[in-house]
């Protein structure tokens, strides 16, 4: 199996199950334009996360890796009008990118952007979350793929901002195959490793991983639900 042949299969399955979009295209030439690496999600896996907040029925969305808000796009339209989308992203240029991505989508009103280490956003937002009065909800998904050295920080922070019954999807976990080497000393591996393991040991979780093919090569996502 080749890498020509998984970009024709996923190029079949978008033509067929996900219909092209204005929005969705500007941002990606927006991204191209702007010099930013091409790692935003495929689109038909831009599609699977819709259609996982979709089921979830969710309100409210948290993303920890923004780039130029593609997946970012594709989460916020699974939500309600009244609903909300957090996404954090540590390069103000990146930042920048999305929020204007994100405004010609028409989803300005359901998106903020945080600019900042997400180690200094998720503190802020548990607080936010514990305030007296006016107290945010917790989130009802969770969508992890920034740096992923940090990703079993993002796994802790996330269960403090979910709810009994949330969803955690970490994206980028099989890495062309590299998770299964034990012995690396790759951050980006370790990290991943220690969250699928976090997750397999965590009594108020039960976690799945499957690999994925296609334009994007090798790799794959984690899903877990906070258990009710
Ligand atoms: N979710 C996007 C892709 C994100 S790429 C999509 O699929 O469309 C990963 C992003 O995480 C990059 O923009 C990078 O700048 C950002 N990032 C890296 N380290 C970070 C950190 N410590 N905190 C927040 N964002 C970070
Ligand atoms: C990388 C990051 C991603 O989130 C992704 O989907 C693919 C690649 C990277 O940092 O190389
Ligand atoms: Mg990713």
């Amino acid at each position: 199996m080749t890498q020509e042949q998984w970009t024709d299969v996923d190029a079949y399955f978008t033509s067929r199950l996900v219909p092209s979009d204005e929005a969705l295209d500007a941002a990606l030439r927006a991204c191209e334009a702007a010099g930013l690496p091409s790692i935003n999600v495929a689109p038909n896996q831009g599609k699977l996360l819709r259609l996982f907040a979709e089921i979830q029925g969710a309100r409210r969305i948290l993303e920890i890796g923004t780039l130029g808000g593609y997946s970012t796009i594709w989460l916020a339209r699974a939500l309600p009008e009244d609903g909300r989308l957090v996404t954090l992203e540590a390069d103000p240029a990146h930042a920048e990118v999305a929020r204007a991505n994100l405004s010609h989508a028409g989803l300005d009103g359901v998106t903020e952007v945080r600019v900042g280490p997400a180690l200094d956003s998720l503190p802020v937002l548990a607080a936010e979350l514990g305030e007296e009065g006016n107290g945010a909800d917790p989130f009802d998904l969770v969508f992890i793929d920034a740096d992923k050295g940090n990703n079993p920080h993002y796994l802790e922070w996330s269960l403090k901002l979910t709810r009994p019954g949330s969803v955690i999807i970490g994206d980028n976990v099989a890495r062309g195959g590299a998770v299964a080497d034990a012995d690396t000393d790759d951050p980006v591996i370790v990290g991943t490793r220690r969250m699928i393991e976090l997750m397999g040991a965590n009594p108020r979780l039960s976690a799945t991983a499957v690999q994925t093919v296609g334009s994007k090569g090798y790799d794959g996502f984690v899903l877990a639900r906070v258990l009710p």
